[in-house]
């Protein structure tokens, strides 16, 4: 029989500020203008949390995510109020991941202290690059030596688990500049690296005006290579399209959405799943995937934060888990397509031996996974399971917080 089953459960915040916006970044983030509203939004938060508690009653929140914008920009107080607030309304587990993006051009010194003394354990930090003049054309607000004092600042606040951002095919940039960035980002001893190809994002200001020099395909795949094989050469296996982690270190958050697990999502703009387990009878939509979606603008979902409500057709359900479960290089336990979708193996067993005959997934034991050729073309293999969505309408915005 075919149940769905309600998977691990994440808590992601959104804070939509920064400094000033960069002309590359199409998240829901702003230049703050004016004053940081910080109590007024920390009470809409907590309205946001307590009105959707409720749904998820009884289960326990594995990870935290407080993604932006630049939630750095809010003072360690208030990170530790927002917290306290979350745990007043939902169960932390006793090893709750609870991960704080900042920007290196908004740490003081002696705040990541403060900021581990609130409850954070784990910290994700915007480098980008370590060249100076790219971080200018990136029209970012640090210099390298700033993400450099930043990541002292990590170790000395004893947040010895953290990560680094860095983009590659910038401007400019070739083979050996990416593998400088990636030396300067390995000696700052992190233990988890985010590799994102710069893309050129509707709506933003680089795809309207694209800057010079950017590399060609070619080279950009040239970059991937020569940075993936340092990366792996100094003990960051890659886990994800993007993702590389020394052992253990897997950010366990972003592990939950790629698995097709569920996350409560507040603040302006964030998304949330929440799955319904058949057989829930506090529940008349049991068997039900619920995807949330916040107002995106902050002054009118500080007005009013109550998130539209829209679930998931069966249909769509097989097209949405491969879409997550496939970006990871060791890919998924078959079982968990069941639990997860509340549908038969059987509605893709002939696509995926198709695909395998392809040579673009494969099995191993009783996982499934894109082969190295898969992963390349990861987009092009997902379309393959759209057959199954014949009512889908369009907007399969990866659910992810990155
Ligand atoms: C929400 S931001 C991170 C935190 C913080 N706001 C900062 O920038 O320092 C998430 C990450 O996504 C990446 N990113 C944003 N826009 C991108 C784009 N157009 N192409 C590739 N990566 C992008 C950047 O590496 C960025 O650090
Ligand atoms: S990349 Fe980060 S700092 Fe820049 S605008 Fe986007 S969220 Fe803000």
């Amino acid at each position: 029989m075919s149940r769905l089953i309600a998977p691990p459960l994440s808590l992601y915040l959104h804070f939509p500020w920064c400094v000033r916006k960069c002309p590359y970044c199409d998240f829901n983030s702003y230049t703050l203008q004016g004053d940081l509203q910080e109590s007024g939004y920390l009470d809409t938060l907590e309205r946001d949390i307590a009105s959707q508690a409720p749904e998820v009653a009884g289960r326990e929140i594995v990870s935290v995510f407080m993604g932006g914008g630049t939630p750095s920009l809010f003072p360690p107080a208030a990170i530790a109020r927002t917290l306290d607030m979350a745990r007043k309304h939902l169960a932390f587990a006793g090893d709750v991941e609870v991960t704080m993006e900042a920007n290196p051009g908004t740490i003081e010194r002696g705040r990541f202290a403060e900021y581990r003394a609130a409850g954070i354990n784990r910290v994700s930090l915007g480098a980008q690059s370590f060249d100076a003049g790219t971080l200018t054309a990136l029209g970012r607000i640090h210099s390298p030596d700033e993400t450099r004092r930043a990541a002292e600042e990590l170790h000395a606040a004893g947040l010895t688990n953290f990560n680094l951002d860095l983009m590659y095919a910038l401007p400019g940039q070739d083979v050996a500049a990416a593998l400088s960035d990636v030396e300067a980002a390995i000696a700052l001893k992190p233990t988890h690296l985010s590799h994102y190809q710069l893309t050129l994002e509707p709506g933003t200001v680089f795809a309207a005006q694209p800057p010079e020099g950017l590399p060609t395909d070619d080279m950009a795949d040239e970059i991937l290579t020569a940075c993936g094989a340092r990366l792996a050469e100094a003990g960051f296996a890659q886990y994800e399209v993007s993702a590389y982690a020394q052992p253990g270190r897997q950010c366990r958050h972003n592990l939950n959405y790629w698995n097709f697990g569920d996350y409560l999502g507040a603040g302006a703009g964030a998304h949330g799943k929440i799955t319904l387990a058949d057989g829930d009878h506090r529940s008349a939509n049991s068997g039900a995937i619920i995807r949330t979606t916040q107002t995106r603008d902050p002054r009118r979902y500080m007005a009013s934060p109550v998130p539209t409500r829209t679930p998931v057709p069966e249909a769509q359900r097989p097209f949405e888990f491969m879409l997550n479960a496939l970006r990871l290089v060791e890919g998924f336990e078959v079982e968990t397509f069941t639990e997860r979708t509340g549908l038969p193996w059987d509605l893709v067993a002939r696509k995926v031996e198709k695909l395998v005959d392809q040579q673009l997934l494969e099995v191993q034991g009783s996982r499934l996974l894109a082969t190295m050729v898969g992963l390349r073309f990861l987009n092009n293999l997902l379309l393959s399971f759209l057959d199954e969505t014949p009512q889908t309408t369009g907007g399969f915005g990866l659910s992810t917080a990155i």
